[in-house]
C-alpha cells in the first residue's frame, strides 16, 4: 500500500504512465492531465546517455514538477552509479526510486540510501539479466522492475518472453509490487497482469491516446483480468 501526504492509495494494481512520450514543452500540463486522467503515479524516465543511449532529465525538473501534482512520482533511474544522484531526486519529491541492478557496484547500498532518503525501493531489471540476480534483495526492495523492452526508448515492442520472469517472482513474493514498463497497451496489459504484474508503466498508449481516461481505464480493467 503506497501513501502520498497522508493518502492511503489502496489498489490493488497501480497505472504509471510514462511522461516520456508527454509533450516536453508543455510538462506541467501534461501532469495535471494524468492526475484528472485518474493516474496512480506518474512515471519518470531519468537517462544519463551512458547506460542508455539516450538522454531525458535531472532532478531539478522533477522538483518544477512537484508542486502541479499529488500523483506517486515513480522515478526510473536508467543512470550509472544511480546512488550518486539518489538524495537529489528524493529531495526533489520522488516517492518511489528504482534503479538498475546493472548499473550500480554496490547494489545494497543503493538499496540503503533510497530507504535512507525515505523513499520506496525498486529494483529494475533488463531484458538480459535473469530473474534470480534481484533475489538476495527481495526482502529489502518495495518493487522490482521487469523491463520489458531494452531501456531507453518508448514505442518499443512489448517482449512477452519476460513474463516468465514475472510469475516466478510473484509465485515468490505474493505482496511485492511487480512493474512491467515497455510495449504496454490494452493487449499486452492483460498478459503481464495474468503473469502477476501489478504496477503497469504506460507511455505511449495513454499520451497518444485520444481519451487518456478512457486509456487508463482500459489499462486498469486489463489488469484485474
Ligand atoms: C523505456 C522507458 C519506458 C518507456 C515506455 O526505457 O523505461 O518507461 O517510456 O514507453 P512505452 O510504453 O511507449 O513502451
Ligand atoms: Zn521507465
Amino acid at each position: 500500500m503506497l501513501v502520498r501526504k497522508g493518502t492511503v492509495i489502496d489498489v490493488k494494481t497501480y497505472i504509471s504512465p510514462s511522461i516520456l512520450s508527454c509533450d516536453f514543452g508543455a510538462m506541467r500540463q501534461e501532469l495535471i492531465s494524468l492526475t484528472e486522467c485518474g493516474a496512480d503515479m506518474a512515471h519518470i524516465d531519468v537517462m544519463d546517455g551512458n547506460f542508455v543511449p539516450n538522454i531525458t532529465l535531472g532532478p531539478c525538473i522533477v522538483s518544477a514538477l512537484r508542486g502541479c501534482t499529488t500523483l506517486l512520482f515513480d522515478v526510473h533511474l536508467m543512470i550509472d552509479e544511480p546512488i550518486r544522484y539518489i538524495e537529489d531526486f528524493a529531495k526533489a519529491g520522488a516517492d518511489l526510486i528504482t534503479f538498475h541492478l546493472e548499473a550500480a557496484s554496490d547494489v545494497g547500498a543503493t538499496i540503503g540510501k533510497i530507504a535512507a532518503c525515505g523513499c520506496k525501493a525498486g529494483i529494475a531489471i533488463k531484458p538480459g539479466t535473469p530473474v534470480e540476480a534481484v533475489y538476495p534483495y527481495l526482502d529489502r526492495v518495495d518493487m522490482v522492475l521487469v523491463m520489458t523492452v531494452e531501456p531507453g526508448f518508448g514505442g518499443q515492442s512489448y517482449m512477452a518472453d519476460m513474463e516468465p520472469k514475472v510469475a516466478a517472482l510473484r509465485k515468490k513474493c505474493p505482496d511485492l509490487l511487480i512493474q512491467v514498463d515497455g510495449g504496454i497497451n490494452e493487449t499486452t496489459v492483460k498478459a503481464a497482469a495474468q503473469a502477476g504484474a501489478n504496477v503497469i508503466v504506460a507511455g505511449s498508449y495513454v499520451f497518444k491516446a485520444a481519451d487518456r481516461a478512457a486509456a487508463i481505464r482500459t489499462l486498469r480493467e486489463g489488469a484485474r483480468f
